[in-house]
């Protein structure tokens, strides 16, 4: 059943590419977003003062993202929250407020709680999940799939870049909703969405050069994630995914915020992967880069195509292929999913099973 492939988690790494194509399918084409079956309107829009994102672990990760996107395409606020946060503080939802919540199994424990309490004050609910027919796909309101096929390995990957693209899909959906966002923008969105499922290929063409970085530093106690905008929450997923299968110690922090703690951590040969994959704050990663150095730091940075002369700075350079900067979190992530995993595998790990963790969450 693992199609020849030692893990699941390979197996399902491998699978990005088609679960993107699948989730994208029917929704995204060059002049927009369309979600077939949403009930969700223009006219209910216009009651809409308050969007929140609910979700637990990975799935909240793709909430970070969620927001980034809501916040730059539709010019909407959004909070996200972790389901178990929200559950138990009193949020301020009412009849005005959108709550989307985002779950792969669709029967997360503290999501399917978050769903209930936002109902009875009158929210309207709308659940990105992977499975049809589960219970979160069933109590909310509006439901969108993910489409990404049965994810079995505790370590989610397909179901994470699929609600990624399911968000970016929303953002740009809203956007043209409230008519903040150009015609034109969409497109770009799209368009680039689109190029996903052959930029997460490269990604998962590079495995011998991941493996062999893993091979050589897994013997590590710690390592530490950096980036800024989009690419902390890839650090943020990244950090997560490591800590979960290798039982590694990890850090995932805004680049600017290092200096205000964490960097009293990094010594002599810690190993800091620095995500520069956004433009607009490059100069900015390279003198976080230029100060971990300082301390030591074993840094591996993963820059787009024509930032390859960071290798000057750096100890080692992983380089993505060049892309709208607005898509990177999608492919970028792919990397860092395969890293924790020959990490893992180089300590022996059993990837699929990992200790104290379970697939689906279903009690508190
Ligand atoms: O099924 P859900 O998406 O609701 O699950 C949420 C988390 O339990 C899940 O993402 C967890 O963090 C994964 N093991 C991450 O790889």
């Amino acid at each position: 059943e693992k199609g020849g492939y030692d893990h699941f988690m390979l197996k399902e790494m491998v699978e990005q590419p088609k679960a993107m194509m699948e989730t994208l399918m029917g929704r995204c084409c060059e002049s927009g977003v369309t979600f077939a079956g949403l009930k969700l309107n223009t006219e209910m829009m216009k009651n809409i003062n308050r969007i929140q994102i609910v979700a637990c672990g990975t799935a909240y990760h793709a909430g970070m993202v969620g927001k980034y996107y809501f916040e730059k395409f539709a010019r909407i606020s959004v909070e996200t929250e972790a389901a178990s946060e929200y559950r138990y503080k009193d949020p301020i939802v009412d009849k005005n407020t959108l709550l989307i919540v985002i779950s792969q199994s669709g029967e997360t424990a503290d999501t399917l709680a978050a769903i209930r309490l936002a109902k009875e004050r009158g929210a309207w609910v709308l659940a990105v999940t992977n499975v049809v027919g589960s219970s979160i796909a069933r109590e909310a309101d509006d439901v969108i799939y993910t489409n990404a096929g049965p994810e079995i390995a505790v370590a989610s990957t397909k179901a994470y870049v699929t609600q990624v693209g399911c968000m970016m899909m929303l953002a740009s959906f809203l956007g043209e909703l409230n008519g903040k966002m150009e015609k034109a923008e969409g497109s770009r969105i799209c368009h680039g969405l689109m190029m996903t499922p052959g930029l997460i290929e490269k990604a998962l063409e590079t495995q011998a050069v991941i493996k062999a970085f893993a091979d050589k530093n897994h013997k590590i106690y710690d390592l530490f994630y950096m980036g800024r905008g989009v690419d902390l929450y890839t650090s943020m997923e990244g950090s997560l995914k490591l800590k979960e299968i290798s039982y590694i110690h990890s850090e995932a922090y805004a680049a600017g915020e290092l200096k205000h703690g964490p960097i009293a951590l990094i010594e002599d040969g810690t190993i800091v992967v620095a995500v520069c994959t956004q433009e607009n704050v490059f100069e900015k990663m390279l003198s976080n880069i230029k100060e971990v150095k300082a301390r030591g730091a074993h840094v591996l940075a993963i820059v787009q195509e024509g930032h390859q002369d960071i290798a000057t700075e750096v100890d080692e350079v992983w380089v993505i292929p060049e892309m709208d900067d607005d898509i990177t979190a999608i492919p970028t992530i792919v990397y860092l999913q395969l890293l924790a995993y020959y990490l893992a595998v180089a300590r022996g790990c059993d990837v699929d099973k990992p200790k104290n963790l379970a697939k689906s969450v279903t009690v508190e």
